[in-house]
């Protein structure tokens, strides 16, 4: 520590690092992406073979596992807690508000997993096939790619009531957003990059109701009006389960578009448009709608970065015969 003049202060600053890294979620212990290079060498060409079949048969797929990559993370770590069915002693996360009847992608990890278990029994964790998948998904619809560190194991739980705390809502504010990814060891400016996934995907109408019926002025009003009857998510609560693109200009390209809606005051969900509000995320959003590049690269670096959150590495936890069991 260079900048230390006195013992004292030394010990001060070393104290205060300690008490702040010890606060944020672990990031250390992954392997490379050879992890599996002799004990299931062709894992990843499985996993990404599964990945583009599934999104060449549905295209909301590559969105729907980038997201379910990101709630896996964000609850207890990357330990693929979110694929955990209930138990008669364990209320897993698929039921948190955030997930039921929203979360997709179950079926193409099973499939990936029932794959690997027949050639390579035991050995690649199911949160691994998530964070592989998920830079699969990316690449799959024209966005970044990234190595993806490996060694993750399985959780031998889940939490609902951890998933309804920890994951963040479309109605927070930027601060919130902002303390949410903080806990997780995220800055700013990653959750903005981060946020740009929703350059793809689908939202319920239940999800974006208040702000296209408000009238505010965050909010271009032929976009709104074009949703409130088009859509139709009308403010008399109907329609809670119609679909609306989270990026209304390339819906199934992964682009910096949803940057530019957001400067247009198109953002789909109110936790979008905040990003470009008047605050301190606005630079960051100009930035991404001028420099594609940028995005793609912050984006790539973030998405290792959320891949790191708290795994279980070494004895902990299990390599689940089945994603949503335990063993
Ligand atoms: C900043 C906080 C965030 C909030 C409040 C938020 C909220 C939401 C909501 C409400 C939906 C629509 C769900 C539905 O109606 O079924 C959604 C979809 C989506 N989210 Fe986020 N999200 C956030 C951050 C992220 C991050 C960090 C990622 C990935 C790294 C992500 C990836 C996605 C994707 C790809 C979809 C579309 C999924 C699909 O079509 O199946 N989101 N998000």
């Amino acid at each position: 520590m260079a900048a230390c003049r006195s013992s004292f202060l030394c010990i001060a600053l070393t104290t205060i690092l300690i008490m702040n890294f010890s606060s944020l979620p672990s990031q250390a212990q992954l392997s490379g992406e050879t992890f599996y290079a002799l004990s299931c060498p062709t894992a990843l060409t499985i996993i990404s073979t599964n990945v583009n079949l599934a999104v060449l048969t549905d295209l909301r797929m590559a969105a729907s596992l980038i997201r379910l990559h990101f709630h896996d993370c964000f609850v207890q770590g990357c330990d693929a807690s979110v694929l955990l069915d209930d138990t008669p002693t364990m209320i897993g996360e698929k039921t948190s508000i955030f997930n039921v009847n929203s979360l997709r992608g179950f079926d193409v990890i099973d499939r990936i997993k029932s794959q690997l278990e027949s050639i390579c029994a035991g050995v690649v964790s199911c949160a691994d096939i998530v964070a592989v998948a998920a830079r699969d998904a990316s690449v799959s619809v024209g966005g970044p790619t990234w190595t993806v560190n490996l060694g993750r194991r399985d959780s031998l739980t889940a939490s609902k009531t951890l998933a309804d705390s920890n994951l963040p809502r479309f109605t927070d504010s930027l601060q919130q957003l902002t303390d949410s990814f903080a806990s997780k060891g995220l800055t700013q400016r990653d959750m903005v990059s981060l946020s740009g996934s929703h350059t793809v995907g689908q939202a319920h109408c239940a999800t974006f109701r208040d702000r296209v019926n408000s009238n505010t002025s965050d909010i271009d009003p032929t976009f709104a009006s074009n949703l409130r009857v088009g859509l139709p998510c009308p403010a008399d609560g109907s329609g809670d389960t119609n679909l609306a693109p989270l990026d209304l200009v390339t819906p199934n390209t992964f682009d910096n578009s949803f940057f530019r809606n957001l400067r247009d005051r198109k953002g789909l969900l109110q936790s979008d448009q905040i990003l470009f509000s008047g605050g301190a995320t606005d630079s960051i959003v100009n930035e991404y709608v001028n420099n594609a590049l940028t995005f793609s690269s912050d984006f790539a670096a973030a998405m290792v970065k959320m891949g790191q959150i708290s795994p279980l590495t070494g004895a902990a936890g299990e390599i689940r015969s089945f994603c949503n069991v335990v063993n």
